[in-house]
C-alpha cells in the first residue's frame, strides 16, 4: 500500500486544475456551485491537499467564503482525489482534517453540492428547502455542517462573499 500525506497548503495552479480536471472533466467549470467561486478568494487556511511519496499531488480540498441570505458560510469543494488513489480514504481524511481546522472559526456553517451518502459520515445533512443557489441544483444534493439550531435557520439566496475574507 502506498502511503500519503497531507498538508495544509494550496497547491500550484497547474497541478490543481490538472487534477480538477481528471477527477470531475471539462464540464466541471459549468456546474452551479462555480457560480460561487468566480469572483471569489478561497480561505488560505483551510487549503489541504495531499501527495504521494514521489510528491504529486493527488487530492486536494477547498474553501470559499459564502452569505446564505445574510448568515456567512464557506462553501466546501472543490474536494478531489485523483482517480488511482480513490478508496483509501484520502478524501475523508481530506475533509476531518479541514473541518478541524474550520470548526470554532468565524464560519459556523459548512455548505455543499455532493452526495448525502458520502457527506453524512463527516456530519452533513440535507439544508433547508428555502436555502437557493444561482442556477440549477438538485436539492436533495445541497448539504451543510453546523449546529443544528444555525442550520435549520437557514434561508435566502447563496452568494459569494469575498468581503469576509
Ligand atoms: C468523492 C471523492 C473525493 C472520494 O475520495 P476518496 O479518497 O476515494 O474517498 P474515501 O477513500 O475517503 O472514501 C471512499 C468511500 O466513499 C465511497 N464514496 C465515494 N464517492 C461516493 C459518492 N459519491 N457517494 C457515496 N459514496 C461514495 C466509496 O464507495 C468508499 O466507500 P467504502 O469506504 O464503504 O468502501 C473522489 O472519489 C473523487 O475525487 N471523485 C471525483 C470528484 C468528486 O465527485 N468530488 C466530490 C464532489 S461533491
Amino acid at each position: 500500500m502506498h502511503s500519503f500525506k497531507i498538508t495544509p497548503f494550496r497547491p500550484d495552479a497547474l497541478s490543481l486544475t490538472a487534477l480538477l480536471d481528471l477527477c470531475f472533466g471539462p464540464g466541471r467549470l459549468a456546474r452551479t456551485a462555480e457560480r460561487l467561486r468566480e469572483g471569489n478568494v478561497a480561505v488560505a487556511d483551510y487549503d489541504f491537499c495531499a501527495h504521494d511519496e514521489q510528491g504529486l499531488l493527488i487530492g486536494s480540498i477547498g474553501f470559499w467564503p459564502i452569505y446564505i441570505g445574510e448568515a456567512p458560510a464557506l462553501l466546501l469543494g472543490p474536494l478531489a482525489v485523483h482517480p488511482d488513489h480513490q478508496g483509501r480514504g484520502i478524501g475523508e481524511q481530506l475533509m476531518q482534517t479541514a473541518l478541524q481546522a474550520v470548526e470554532e472559526t468565524r464560519f459556523p456553517v459548512v455548505l455543499l453540492v455532493g452526495d448525502l451518502p458520502y457527506y453524512e459520515r463527516v456530519g452533513f445533512q440535507v439544508a433547508p428547502t428555502d436555502v437557493r443557489l444561482p442556477g440549477p441544483v438538485d436539492p436533495s444534493r445541497l448539504l451543510v455542517k453546523g449546529a443544528s439550531a444555525d442550520c435549520a435557520k437557514l434561508t435566502g439566496l447563496v452568494r459569494p462573499a469575498p468581503d469576509l475574507c
